[in-house]
């Protein structure tokens, strides 16, 4: 499906930038990957772009995974936007009572013979919890499963519990009262990125891109390590940006989490 004709179709359904959509969709037909992982789907609007593409391929899927709690709680639900888009067929949608943690655990046991995890994905998407505690794991659990070569996008690069805690309580199930200052005012996935991504020995190509909040890594390993951050608005378009934008303040209005 043309990122045009999909796009139009999940028109105002949040979580992905469209700046980011685009990026995902451009390098899904670029790359032609067998199984992409992403991690935090709520509405599935960045499964059902990243599904458009593997349907241009003809190939490929995709393995979703959210919060058991998550289930009924977002409209539309993945399931139904991707039932609207016919492209079912590409997603597997997972939901796990506490979290993809234990889904990384499962997957990893499935993936182990004789002590080695065979790495299965080439390209994951971390993009739920934003904490600390378990993002940070999730970084290393999902580094097993991930190609040599693939692709480790995380967003909410400079998201803070303190900017949630305008509008709740607690997030994911995190109560904002049980952190420190400090752990309430620090992006969490900038310091998962910048203190556990780009040391590790296996990562060594590194694009920030402050504007739409996203930190990618490759899974290269090499003595030179390459780290760029890019600025502009990308491929899709001051327009959309400015639409995101107005989402974004809409929904920070009206979004409250159970
Ligand atoms: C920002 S939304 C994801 C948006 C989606 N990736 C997109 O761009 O369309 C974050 C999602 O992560 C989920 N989430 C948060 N913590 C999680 C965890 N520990 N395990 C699984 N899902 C989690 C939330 O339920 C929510 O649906």
């Amino acid at each position: 499906m043309k990122f045009e004709t999909i796009r139009r179709q999940l028109e105002g359904v949040p979580f992905i930038h469209p700046v980011n959509a685009r990026r995902l969709y451009d390098w899904v037909l670029e790359h032609s990957p067998e199984q992409i992982l992403e991690l935090g789907v709520a509405h599935g609007t960045a499964t059902v772009y990243m599904a458009a593409a593997l349907d241009e391929l003809g190939t490929g899927s995709i393995t979703s995974v959210d919060l058991l709690a998550s289930e009924h709680h977002y409209v539309p639900s993945p399931e139904q936007q991707l039932a609207r888009s016919g492209l079912s067929r590409y997603v597997r949608i997972v939901r796990y009572e506490t979290g993809y943690s234990w889904f990384l655990h499962d997957e990893i046991k499935r993936q182990t013979t004789n002590d080695v995890c065979a790495p299965k994905y080439d390209l994951c998407i971390i993009d739920g919890s934003k904490n600390w505690t378990i993002d940070g794991g999730t970084f290393f659990l999902a580094d097993k499963l991930l190609r040599p070569g693939g692709l480790l996008v995380f967003d909410d690069y400079s998201w803070t519990y303190a900017l949630a805690d305008q509008r709740r309580d607690a997030t994911d199930g995190v109560s904002h009262r049980q952190l420190s200052a400090d752990e309430l005012n620090t992006p969490a996935v900038r310091e998962i990125f910048e203190l556990l991504v780009k040391q590790h020995p296996d990562y060594a190509e590194f694009e920030l891109y402050p504007i739409e909040d996203w930190a990618v890594a490759r899974k290269v390993k090499s003595e030179q390590k390459r780290y760029q951050v890019s600025y502009g608005a990308g491929p899709v378009g001051i327009q959309d940006m400015l639409r995101d934008a107005a989402m974004r303040l809409i929904r920070a209005a009206v979004f409250r989490p159970r």
